[in-house]
């Protein structure tokens, strides 16, 4: 009998103790992470979004600038960071998500400082690819 009770209890710990599956993420709760991911972390809008004395201007966002910046030495540089709202030119979608893995862009080549090289995995990239590609290309 108490082997009996406490197979039982057994049972009933394993059975609660089974996780609850969670559901997959709806394509607006990615963008919604990507949104997070752009304007709250990696800064995107700090080069991709023409600049104001008070910050990125938000009604143009990533629609591309000239860096307000330059290195005081000699170096490989990107003076402009193209517009990218919409998707960057010439990026297919799977193309953009591994450049954002890898920093590798589509021709095999990286893109000059100050563009970061990203190691994102594979969610953040799907969700931030997905947030630029909602946004509307204005210029
Ligand atoms: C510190 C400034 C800076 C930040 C932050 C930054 N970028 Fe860039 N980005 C640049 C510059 C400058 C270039 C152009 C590099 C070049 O000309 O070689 C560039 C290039 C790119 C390109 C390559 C376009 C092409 O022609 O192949 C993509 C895509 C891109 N950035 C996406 C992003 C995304 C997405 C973020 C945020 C997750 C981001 N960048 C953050 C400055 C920045």
């Amino acid at each position: 009998m108490g082997r009996f009770i406490s197979g039982f209890v057994l049972l009933v710990l394993v059975a609660c103790a089974q996780p609850v599956a969670p559901s997959a993420p709806t394509a607006e709760e990615i963008v919604a992470r990507g949104q997070y991911l752009v304007t709250g972390l990696v800064g995107c809008n700090d080069c991709h979004t023409p600049m104001t004395p008070n910050g990125p201007d938000m009604t143009r966002a990533l629609q591309g600038a000239s860096l307000g910046f330059a290195p005081t030495v000699e170096m490989p540089w990107g003076a402009v960071a193209p517009p990218l709202a919409g998707g960057p030119a010439g990026y297919s979608d799977e193309q953009f998500i591994a450049f954002l893995q890898t920093g590798v862009r589509p021709d095999g080549s990286m893109a000059r400082p100050p563009m970061p090289q990203f190691r994102m995995d594979e969610d953040d990239a799907r969700a931030v690819a997905a947030y630029i590609k909602s946004l509307p290309q204005t210029q």
